[in-house]
């Protein structure tokens, strides 16, 4: 039913708690996957893959790295999503032809849109089973030692994680943004900088725990931060950036 789509999709909320007793079944698992892998796609190129993580040992160390994100270890089943540019390499060897996707940052960019586009669909089916999930792009904090655990080859980018099982701690629908600072009509228009401000108050009315700042604030003091070159490194040494 369309509408039941619909709501599903207004009605997404994160879930960072699980039953550690609940055991995604095999069929689960596989109609989450089947809705992963028929997500739209760039050229049909499926420019991604998706690790299966189910080994304890690999999902304690995720934790023990990044231990903001215990759920690695206590859902049913960790998914990572990783854009994947070392298929069509393979193809290039094959076909003995030049392999230039790090020339360009475009193939990297919709590499990742097709591992983002495969994960999103995974949400969706997370929740049509009435499961929950919850996307982890933390992993990207140990960027090095998570490929050497996961054994990603050159021209694998990891672009985030899944957690996914039975929530035991119920959520709200989380507000987002005003319509007029997000959505343009035919061409981009600028808007009031009190449509951004609104959404502080909006957010603190909200009071999710985990938030310590406003919204804006959040954001003036991740975008000032001296950025980290540790994701530009890997692409480099992955052959997937100059
Ligand atoms: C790319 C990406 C990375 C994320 N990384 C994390 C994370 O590492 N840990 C976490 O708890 N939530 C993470 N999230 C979940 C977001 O915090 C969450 O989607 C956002 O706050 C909106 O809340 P909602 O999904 O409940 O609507 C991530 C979401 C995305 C899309």
């Amino acid at each position: 039913m369309p509408d039941e789509t619909i709501s599903l999709m207004k009605n997404h909320r994160t879930y960072r708690q699980f039953d550690e007793d609940y055991q995604l079944s095999d069929q689960e698992l596989q109609q989450i996957l089947d809705s992963a892998r028929q997500a739209p796609t760039w050229m049909n190129g499926q420019l991604y893959s998706i690790l299966v993580i189910k080994d304890p040992q690999i999902r304690e160390q995720l934790v023990a790295w990044n231990p903001g994100n215990p759920h690695m270890r206590h859902s049913s089943v960790f998914l990572v999503f990783l854009a994947d540019l070392k298929r069509t390499q393979k193809v290039a060897e094959y076909k003995k032809t030049d392999y230039n996707v790090g020339q360009s940052v475009d193939p990297l960019l919709v590499a990742v849109a097709d591992a983002a586009f495969a994960l999103q669909n995974a949400v969706n089916a997370v929740e049509a089973l009435g499961l929950g999930s919850v996307v982890v792009g933390s992993i990207r904090n140990n960027i090095d030692e998570v490929a050497e655990l996961l054994q990603l080859p050159d021209y694998v980018f990891p672009v985030a994680g899944l957690s996914i099982g039975k929530p035991t701690v119920p959520m709200a629908v989380k507000p987002r943004l005003p319509q007029a600072a997000v959505v343009h009509f035919d061409t981009y228009q600028d808007y009031d900088y009190s449509q951004i401000e609104d959404y502080d108050a909006t957010m603190k009315k909200f009071g999710e725990l985990r938030e310590t700042k406003d919204w804006t604030q959040k954001f003036a003091d991740v975008f000032s931060r001296p950025a980290s070159q540790k994701v530009d490194d890997y692409l480099k040494s992955h052959g997937l950036l100059k």
